[in-house]
């Protein structure tokens, strides 16, 4: 039984070779394939011919003011491109009025902006899209460490600062995470009815303990804990949200937000990133929206990043929120059965393989 132990040395010095070979090939510079173009049905409205008021076509970016765009922010940055390249292709496919879709991308000012604005219009070439930078110095000054390092990074905090980022002439903006596909058409969700003074809608979870996000400091600090006196606090994930721009510009919610993380900063409040100061802020006061568009936790929790099944009942949107993303499992060969859900909006051009 005995065999020379050259060929299995050999076999492992090569596969290593192909393996860091492959990586390094990946992280450097991902190429993705080219998605089809999409077109509106006969029944989408025009976004250029409805009556003059509404239409503004300013500079040569050509951000045109309609009410008839859906306006959809997310993040952009290396290490998550090929998930929100996924989630732009999900979008657009399962839109009645792909067209009449505006995205607003926020980048980190110290990114290499021109690779994800050139990746973008080479996947995407009939895209209407803006590119925007935060500043990473100013927001990581008031981000404190989390459980999670990913959590902790400038661009998570985004979100927060859509209002000031994006024209004026936009009011409703959807904004998603880039760990996630639709499946359903977006306008239906970007129409949720926000009613007379909610500032944002997402699905609320009144099951979920509410308690565990914030520290027992929070909570036994009556000055603090008052901040959800009378109100109906319930979590709701930060990662699928209808923002209603004008409302929060008039609000300041962005200034509210920052003032939480200052006292984060000063005394532990809570654990997680971005989410709690949106808590703070929002819980009790946001207007509900359909489950069916944040199935989420499809990453697994934030320990050991088990697979998690679908949450009973329909489905518009699923979210791999949590530590376990598709496409890494998917790449180390182990992914988990929903993962064949997310692969097929996978543009990434695999080296090895080759494509007519
Ligand atoms: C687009 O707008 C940005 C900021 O408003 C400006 O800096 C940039 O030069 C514009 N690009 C083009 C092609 O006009
Ligand atoms: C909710 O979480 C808090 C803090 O983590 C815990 O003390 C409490 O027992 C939990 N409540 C329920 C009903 O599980």
């Amino acid at each position: 039984m005995a065999r020379p132990s050259t060929p299995p040395l050999l076999f492992l010095s090569l596969s290593l070779f192909i393996f860091f070979f492959t990586f390094t090939l990946a992280a450097a510079s991902q190429q993705f394939r080219e998605a089809p173009e999409f077109y509106n049905s006969p029944e989408c409205p025009s976004i250029f011919n409805d009556d003059d008021d509404d239409v503004h076509v300013h500079d040569s970016n050509t951000t045109v003011c309609s009410d008839h765009i859906v306006h959809v922010a997310m993040t952009l940055d290396a290490a998550y491109l090929r998930g929100s390249v996924a989630a732009i292709l999900s979008v657009l496919q399962h839109s009645s009025c792909p067209q009449n879709i505006d995205f607003h991308f926020v980048t980190s000012a110290s990114a290499d902006t021109d690779y994800l604005r050139r990746t973008i219009a080479n996947s995407f070439p009939y895209l209407r899209f803006h590119l925007y930078r935060i500043d990473d110095a100013a927001v990581s000054g008031l981000i404190s460490t989390s459980i999670r390092a990913a959590l902790d990074c400038p661009l998570n905090y985004a979100r927060n600062y859509l209002a000031n980022l994006l024209p004026l002439c936009v009011r409703r903006v959807v904004y998603l995470d880039s760990d996630l596909i639709l499946v359903d058409d977006i306008a239906k969700l970007a129409a949720t009815p926000l009613g007379n003074d909610a500032v944002l809608a997402a699905p609320e979870y009144c099951n979920a303990n509410f308690t565990s996000y914030f520290t027992l400091t929070f909570w036994s600090n009556p000055a603090l804990s008052l901040t959800f006196a009378g109100r109906k606090a319930c979590y709701f994930n930060t990662g699928v949200m209808v923002i209603d721009l004008e409302r929060w510009r008039e609000g300041d919610y962005t200034t509210k937000i920052e003032e939480w993380m200052e006292l984060q900063k000063r005394m532990r409040i809570y654990e997680l990133g971005s989410l709690p100061p949106f808590l703070l802020v929002f819980a009790g006061n946001i207007a509900p929206v359909d489950h069916r568009w944040n199935q989420h936790g499809l990453g697994g929790d934030n320990f050991r990043g088990l697979c998690r099944d679908l949450h009973p009942g329909p489905v518009s949107l699923l979210h791999w929120s949590g530590k376990g993303k598709p496409w890494a499992r998917l790449d180390a060969n182990r992914p988990c059965p929903l993962d064949a859900l997310w692969a097929p909006y996978d543009l990434l051009q695999t080296p090895f393989i080759l494509d007519s």
